[in-house]
């Protein structure tokens, strides 16, 4: 069966939601971001200080070739990753693309104690975020379904998006 593939901003659950959402359906589970950490054996964080942004983009890109291959997957990939139009279309061929959403607020309230988001890092991150999200909203808007995620649980959160795989007969269980 194809992939679903979760797509959004930083801070929107990709990573929490992927993983939970990969084992109530009983697949394999990707974090983009973790791949490339293991690959090249540094931090994204690390990445962008040393190797830069382009490095780390052309990481992306290479692994959604690998994983645009496969099937059954549960991928979460990181938030500039559909930015790249051919990554999208990649993606898209075999797999169903699940964006998650969530306000301003809430992603500055999820990503403000964390310091592995190297383009929140350098000035006023709440004018960041939304500066950011307001270019991107357009990319993310290429998901067959999104999902609000600012105020329900993980399991709720879920389970809404199998109910969704489910319906438009994504998945058979
Ligand atoms: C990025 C998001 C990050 C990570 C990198 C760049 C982006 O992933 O890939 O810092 O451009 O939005 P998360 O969305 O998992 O935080």
């Amino acid at each position: 069966m194809k992939n679903i593939v979760l797509i959004g901003f930083m801070g929107t659950g990709k990573t929490v939601v992927g993983r939970r959402l990969a084992r109530r359906l009983k697949r394999e589970f990707i974090d983009t971001d973790a791949e490339i950490e293991k690959l090249m054996g540094k931090t994204v964080a690390q990445i962008f200080a040393r190797d830069g942004v382009v490095r780390f983009r052309s990481e992306e890109e290479l692994l959604v070739k690998k994983l645009a291959k496969r099937e059954d997957l549960v991928i979460a990939t990181g938030g500039g990753m559909v930015l790249n139009t051919e990554n999208l279309l990649l993606l898209k061929e075999n797999g169903i693309l699940v964006a998650l959403t969530a306000s301003p607020e809430i992603i500055y309230n999820r990503v403000r104690g964390n310091n592995n988001r190297p383009l929140l890092m350098h000035g006023d991150m709440m004018e960041k975020i939304r500066e950011l999200l307001h270019e991107r909203e357009n990319a993310y808007k290429a998901a067959e379904i999104t999902v609000d995620t600012g105020n329900s649980s993980i399991v709720e959160i879920v389970e809404q998006i199998t109910r969704c795989l489910l319906e438009r007969n994504y998945i058979t269980y």
